[in-house]
């Protein structure tokens, strides 16, 4: 059920609007005090916020302001009762969804945030699509073990290189499985500090730390119900790990500086580009962990490894971003598609994704051909008289020598730029005979 926050320092019109929400199916929560509502955002999973135009305290301008800032997806609709050209005009240049004039029509509203609801699922539906496209045998094993574990609570990591859909699976796990209508949470553990994430995952008590002014929800609690996905989880601290651990075995947590201990029901999916049985061998992942986690353990093959799904991809490419921006593109060039056979994709799908959104943006004929691509891959398309195996070779050879030379000659850092594992370079270079 998607939750609504209402902002309005008239108490009775925070509570009609919240009545009038739950009885057509929405959860909603209300505040009057405008200083709440930095912390009821990170509090709670919020699909809509309402905001009154004039209050004491931060006004309805700042409360865009802030939301647009933090939350740019989550959509505000203002209200007010001085419906000036001026009040709507600033409301919609700082992002409002849209203006309602008290005394507020409530069929009107719903109407919109029903709208709003349909576009969200749409939206998670077919941007992060739970669409996979494959042809390849050993994504369709992969597929076909998502669908009988989607609706189990066994935990799951999927694996594979940069870009190879692992968030995709992980949102096609949460929404195919009986917890689909309940909290879906990501974490990024490479992008949130250490010191943070213990009491962003297990909350606080006020006062449990110096910064600890006001009684926090951890996202265990949050995730109530529902799914947690940890991404990156090889960059976990090997502290909070152990304590993972322990909330994953017991089913419940403490918030830091409570001895008040809260039972969960929440899923675990994780995943990461690394290989973790080599970091467990190196004493940066706990084994009892990775055990754990890996009771289904899915392997995303690479783009390379799997060619045949390169036209297939090209194909739906083309369809989702003709309606993107209104092209009528039908097909690739021949040329074009042996460019594409030739290269290595290190960055798997969302490479092939992004060079396709870029050559369709650039591209005024029906057809998709190699002037239409991006830089790195028109030098190999303008040879594309001479032999293009040696070509291929002849720009990987560049590209590689680059990545070494940034690097200062350190492999295994300029395997990080070029974004493919150390193995891959050294075969590579050994191939090419850069050794
Ligand atoms: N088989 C597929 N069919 C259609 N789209 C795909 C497929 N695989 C990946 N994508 C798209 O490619 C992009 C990258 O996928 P995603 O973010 O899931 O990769 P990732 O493995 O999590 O990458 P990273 O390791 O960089 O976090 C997304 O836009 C995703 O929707
Ligand atoms: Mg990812």
């Amino acid at each position: 059920m998607e939750t609504i926050l209402i902002i309005d320092d008239e108490a009775a019109m925070c509570d009609s609007l919240s009545k009038l929400f739950k009885a057509h199916n929405y959860n909603a929560i209300f505040t009057s005090d405008s200083f709440q509502v930095e912390k009821l955002l990170q509090d709670n999973n919020i699909f809509l916020v309402i905001t009154d135009y004039k209050m004491p305290g931060y006004s309805g301008i700042n409360i865009i302001k802030m939301v647009k800032s933090k939350y740019p997806e989550l959509p505000v609709i203002m209200i007010s009762g001085f419906g000036s050209v001026e009040t709507i005009v600033s409301a919609m240049k700082y992002g409002a969804q849209n203006f309602y004039e008290k005394p507020i029509k409530f069929s009107k509203l719903l109407t919109e945030v029903n709208q709003l609801k349909t576009a969200k699922e749409k939206n998670t539906n077919n941007l992060n699509n739970s669409e996979i496209v494959s042809v390849n045998p050993k994504m369709a094993e992969m597929m076909q073990i998502v669908d009988r574990i989607a609706s189990t609570d066994i935990p799951v990591i999927v694996t594979g290189e940069s870009g190879t859909g692992k968030e995709l699976v992980a949102n096609i796990i949460h929404s195919q499985s009986s917890r689909s209508e309940k909290p879906y949470i990501k974490i990024n553990c490479a992008s949130i500090p250490e010191t943070l994430l213990e009491s962003e995952l297990f909350g606080h008590e006020k006062g449990a730390f110096t910064d600890a002014k006001e009684i926090r929800k951890g996202k265990f609690e949050i995730a109530e119900g529902g799914t947690i996905f940890f991404d990156e989880i090889g960059e976990m601290s090997i502290n909070t790990q152990a304590k993972l651990l322990r909330v994953i075995q017991e089913k419940e947590f403490e918030k830091l500086g409570s001895n008040n201990i809260q039972k969960m029901d929440v899923r675990f999916i994780a995943a990461t580009n690394k290989d973790l049985r080599q970091l467990v061998g190196e004493g940066k992942f706990r084994e009892d962990l990775y055990y754990r986690l890996s009771v289904v353990h899915l392997e995303i093959p690479s783009l390379n490894e799997r060619k045949e799904d390169i036209l297939p991809l090209v194909n739906y490419f083309i369809n989702a971003f003709n309606k993107k921006y209104d092209k009528s593109i039908k097909s690739i060039s021949n040329e074009t598609i042996s460019i594409f056979l030739e290269h290595s994709w290190p960055g798997n799908i969302r490479e092939l994704k992004n060079c396709m959104e870029r050559s369709i943006i650039f591209c005024d004929d029906s057809e998709i051909s190699p002037k239409n691509l991006p830089m790195q891959y028109k030098k190999t398309a303008d040879f594309s008289g001479s032999n293009i195996k040696s070509v291929y070779d002849k720009v990987t050879r560049e590209v590689i020598l680059d990545a070494l030379n940034k690097a200062n000659g350190n492999k295994t850092k300029a395997a990080d730029i070029l974004n493919i594992n150390r193995r891959t370079l050294y075969n590579k270079m050994k191939h090419l005979e850069l050794e």
